[in-house]
């Protein structure tokens, strides 16, 4: 994957990081970004294509455990192996912090993100009836046991 680069997002990244944030079902806005930029747990990852920056993840890590609140890859760079470049990049980054389990809650009904997330080995472990609105749907909570330095 020549041209591609991945890292912690600085404060000057975000202002583009919630141009692509704009573009997901729940997107998070330029000042949420900050704040959990500003937030001791919060961890704010991007994927650089050709120094363009074109994807975002935010995690929180408390002690071993990670959770993932949001991936976002740019509409005309998805379906090509960016968001699990971006995703196991990130875990390899939290499991050099320590992190052990990264958690998430997702859409049922988003295709794409489960099979990426089935893909990477995590499992389903609930779900919570009516979570989400507009439009309504189921959220799968996943669990994931991060291999030492995935
Ligand atoms: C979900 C998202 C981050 C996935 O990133 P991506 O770059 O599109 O996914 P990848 O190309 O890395 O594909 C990862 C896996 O998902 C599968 N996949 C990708 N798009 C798919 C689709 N439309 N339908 C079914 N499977 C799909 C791929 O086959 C791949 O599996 P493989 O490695 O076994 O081949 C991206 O689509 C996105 O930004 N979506 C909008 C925001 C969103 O829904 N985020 C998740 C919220 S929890």
């Amino acid at each position: 994957m020549s041209g591609v680069t991945t890292g912690p997002l600085t404060p000057q990244d975000l202002p583009r990081a919630a141009e692509i944030q704009a573009t997901a079902p729940e997107a998070w806005s330029l000042s949420a970004l900050e704040e959990e930029q500003a937030s001791p747990c919060g961890r704010l990852y991007g994927l650089w294509q050709e120094g363009r920056l074109v994807g975002t993840a935010v995690f929180q890590l408390i002690l071993d455990e990670a959770s993932l609140l949001s991936l976002t890859l740019e509409p005309a760079c998805r379906g090509l192996g960016l968001g699990r470049r971006l995703l196991e990049d990130s875990l390899a980054l939290l499991a050099g912090e320590g992190a052990a389990f990264c958690y998430l809650e997702v859409r049922s009904q988003n295709r794409p993100a489960l099979a990426l997330y089935h893909r990477l080995g995590f499992e389903e472990t609930g779900r919570r009836r009516g979570f989400y609105q507009a439009p309504p749907d189921d959220a799968l909570l996943m669990r994931l046991t991060i291999p030492p330095r995935a």
